[in-house]
């Protein structure tokens, strides 16, 4: 393993401490207890199937999977009281809202929303029929079947160039000389059943074939039902040539349906159309003409209409105020496609900690959350294919410019998540295709701990696009139903963190839930629940705690909830608890109190701190073992209250949430320390931690390697060059200097993440700040996507 994948398994986002099939059916085949059982597990192992027949030059089987369920069991048996934390929020559900009912929600029932496939169709339906592709790849002469995105597999590209989110996408593949397309399109007439019809188009095409390379690609795809209901082959399937009836099934919710294949074969590209048509019931005449018109050259029109309204759509949208070159248009493109293509649908039970122990149970047990369901973007197709409350926000700010109603639906579905106390669990691991991604022991969502609540940066521009009427007087009316029916739980969640997570002094805040127990074994007690990770805090875990990011975010929620609050009829009383609060955050004199430096001029989190501190190697004993040689942190020197003196992101976080007055001096020494390359400026963009820090690119335990420590991250730079530009036109003596200085930055992130693109093919986590290649988990169309907004100079609405 090289360095960059001997990355971190304890994290914010956590990645599978392997990524082969190995690991995989070891989660499938671990033992699970009876408890577990009960979870919605799909036994892929004791799936049916069967192989259909072959067309000449490349291989087609088709399989037919029936997966069978396992039933919840209610509660967990053992005669407790539903806990509280297992209680869903007492109020009407988002989702609940006549505009996610009726048309929108059938518009949106088919999709491409099984991200961690390479291509894979379902129905947002806890049990849906399932459509996917798999193909045999050769790599180092050998056969590998592809099907769950993996980095092991290799391939030189793979991602959706262009996807509208609802009807419409593109997808290339490119495996080791072979190329694959896969292009899906919705259609909805008049006899199709729920849902509508859908069409698949597959194209592989070969480069020159070499001694290694078997003489036809070898495709496979399938069709399972996650229900019970039968599937039926058709009659000529053992002879797939021209034209032919696949598969039909019936179910419930579409009625009838039939899979038909017609295939094509030109001089270099050979295709396959694949035609699912539902309905089928009712008028029997038509089911024909409605295959003809999916597949074959009626189906190329459709595919070139489509691509050309997503090419109009992305150019109104994210049209570029300078002139970009093309290929970079194309980069953005594939971006948003893929952010958008990558969105899933998920349904489960997430596993929580238990809070305390009682008579029935002991410490660490857990508690399954109530079954639900999740429609969500996600960060990561192959490393992170599932729900991440911090990353969601930033996705958001992209999503939302380009299709509020999907925007909306997924905002909804994240706050229909909260618990009766007003908390979310960060990571949404629902279902088995999500479990079989993320390690045991990082399963279980602990109750104490938050996460920033990002969503309140996409609300923001929700609530000040309607207050500056940019947005159409229906759009508008939907937002504010939105928010009257949200009110409520958004209160909770606010109320969550300034109760749990405040501080000692008023107005300060902590992220709870650092673990003081594990601290000699780190040389800084991480905080993942600022999804920040091992960005350094205070040496030594206390109450006294004063964390700037925090408080940064509270100002933001109190902030849009009292600017929601006077978008509605009656809430305007309410919403002055809330102004209040932003006011007391916004404070710049308490605010330089609490967290300003002087002589640093920078800001910098409070707290129980020594900068003396090592590992060192030592022996110890675990839990009654022999003992071992392992590294333990050494404190040199007597830690205090004091601020801790780390510049990076955190210390930008006053500056990107505008508290600083254009007028000020401190926003002149703001600019110094994001100019200067001696602290966080490169060629590639803003480092997430100075140089001069005494953690900069320092690992946290052994095998921990830095993470926020150093690379650069696109989701802050992100939000600093968005004050940046906020300042670059703020009356002021730095201003001429803002505006300079997020000319270079811009153009920096923009060409960085391009020449990565064009050198590996992919879009990264994120970008090594010394030589800015591209690092960590890819392809990563999650906030990495915010170069789109940065091409565009869109920011934030207020
Ligand atoms: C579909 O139904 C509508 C309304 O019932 C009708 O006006 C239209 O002609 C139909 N279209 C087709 C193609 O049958
Ligand atoms: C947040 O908590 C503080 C401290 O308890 C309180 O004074 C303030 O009113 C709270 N803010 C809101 C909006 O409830
Ligand atoms: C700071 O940490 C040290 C070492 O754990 C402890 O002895 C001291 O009491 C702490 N100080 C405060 C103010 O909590
Ligand atoms: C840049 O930062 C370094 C380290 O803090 C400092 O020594 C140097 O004076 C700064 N340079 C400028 C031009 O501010």
């Amino acid at each position: 393993m090289t360095g960059d994948d001997r990355r971190k398994t304890t994290r914010n986002r956590i990645k599978p401490s392997t990524t082969n099939e190995d690991h995989n059916n070891k989660l499938r085949n671990r033992k699970l207890s009876q408890k577990e059982r009960s979870k919605d597990q799909i036994r892929i192992l004791d799936v049916n199937f069967v192989t259909l027949g072959f067309i000449i030059m490349t291989s087609l089987f088709v399989l037919f999977f029936v997966f069978r369920s396992v039933k919840f069991l209610d509660g967990d048996g053992n005669g407790d009281v539903l806990p509280r934390v297992v209680t869903p929020f007492n109020g009407p559900k988002i989702m609940d809202l006549e505009m996610f009912q009726g048309e929108h929600k059938e518009s949106l029932y088919w999709g491409t929303y099984r991200p961690n496939v390479y291509f894979g169709f379902r129905a947002r339906t806890p049990k849906s029929l399932v459509a996917g592709l798999m193909w045999l790849g050769v790599k180092d002469g050998q056969y590998h079947m592809r099907h769950v995105c993996q980095d092991a597999d290799d391939l030189q590209t793979y991602g959706w160039n262009k996807h509208n989110g609802r009807d419409y996408g593109h997808q290339v593949l490119i495996d080791h000389g072979m190329t694959l397309t896969t292009s899906f399109l919705k259609s909805k007439v008049n006899d199709s059943g729920y849902g509508g019809d859908w069409a698949f188009r597959l194209g592989v095409q070969s480069e020159k074939l070499s001694e290694n390379m078997p003489e036809a690609a070898q495709l496979f795809f399938y069709v399972a039902d996650e229900g019970e209901n039968a599937l039926s082959l058709g009659r000529s399937v053992t002879e797939i040539y021209e034209k032919s009836l696949l598969a039909f099934g019936s179910r419930h919710d579409v009625g009838d349906w039939e899979l038909h294949l017609k295939s094509n074969d030109d001089f270099e590209v050979h295709h396959i159309d694949i035609a699912f048509v539902t309905g089928t019931d009712i008028d029997d005449a038509r089911v024909e003409e409605r295959v003809d018109s999916l597949t074959g050259t009626s189906l190329t029109g459709q595919f070139h209409k489509k691509e050309s309204e997503f090419d109009d759509k992305y150019e109104k949208i994210f049209n570029p105020s300078d002139k970009l070159d093309s290929e970079s248009v194309e980069v953005g493109k594939a971006a948003i496609g893929n952010l958008l293509g990558g969105i899933g649908y998920f349904y489960g039970q997430s596993k929580i900690l238990f809070p305390q122990p009682s008579k029935h149970r002991s410490d660490g047990d857990s508690i399954l959350y109530w079954p639900a369901e999740l429609y969500t973007a996600v960060p990561s197709r192959p490393f992170f294919p599932r729900g991440f409350l911090w990353d969601e926000g930033f996705h958001q700010l992209l999503i939302w410019r380009w299709d509020k109603h999907i925007s909306l639906d997924i905002i909804g579905h994240w706050l229909d998540l909260m618990n009766i106390d007003g908390w979310i669990p960060r990571e949404q691991i629902l279902g088995a295709e999500a479990l079989s991604k993320v390690p045991e022991e990082f399963v279980v969502q602990r109750p104490s701990n938050g996460n920033p609540p990002t969503l309140f940066l996409v609300l923001q521009d929700l609530v000040c696009g309607m207050m500056r009427n940019r947005f159409s007087a229906t759009e508008s009316k939907e937002i504010s139903t939105f928010f009257e029916r949200s009110y409520g739980r958004l209160e909770a969640w606010f109320q969550w963190f300034n109760t749990t997570q405040s501080g000692k002094d008023k107005s300060s805040y902590y992220w709870h839930g650092r673990k003081e127990s594990q601290t000699i074994f780190e040389l800084n007690p991480k905080t993942l629940s600022s999804g920040l990770d091992d960005y350094p805090r205070a040496s030594h875990p206390t109450e006294e705690e004063r964390h700037l990011d925090l408080r940064c975010w509270m100002l933001l929620a109190a902030d849009c909830m009292h600017s929601i609050s006077e978008q509605l009829v009656n809430k305007k009383e309410s919403g002055k608890a809330y102004e209040e609060t932003a006011k007391l955050l916004a404070d710049f004199d308490l605010l330089n109190k609490m967290h300003y430096d002087k002589d640093y001029g920078a800001y910098f989190d409070y707290g129980n701190h020594t900068e003396k501190v090592r590992l060192r190697r030592q022996l110890v004993e675990k839990n009654g073992n022999q003992p071992s040689l392992e590294l333990v942190r050494e404190v040199l020197e007597k830690p205090e209250l004091r601020l801790v003196p780390h510049v990076g992101y955190v210390s930008l976080f006053p500056f990107i949430w505008k508290i600083i007055p254009s007028k000020s001096q401190i926003l002149g020494k703001q600019l110094d320390i994001i100019a200067n390359t001696s602290t966080l400026w490169t060629n590639f963009g803003l480092r997430s931690l100075s140089k001069t820090s005494s953690m900069y690119m320092r690992r946290n335990t052994e095998h921990d390697p830095p993470y926020w420590r150093g690379p650069i991250w696109m989701n802050m730079n992100y939000l600093i060059l968005s004050s940046l530009h906020h300042y670059s036109k703020e009356e002021g003596p730095y201003r001429e200097r803002a505006k300079t200085i997020y000319n270079e930055l811009r153009g920096n992130l923009i060409r960085n993440v391009m020449e990565n693109y064009k050198r590996t093919g992919y879009l990264w986590e994120q970008y090594d700040q010394k030589k800015g290649n591209g690092k960590g988990a890819h392809p990563f169309t999650g906030w990495t996507s915010l170069v789109v907004l940065i091409m565009a100079e869109s920011y934030s609405e207020c």
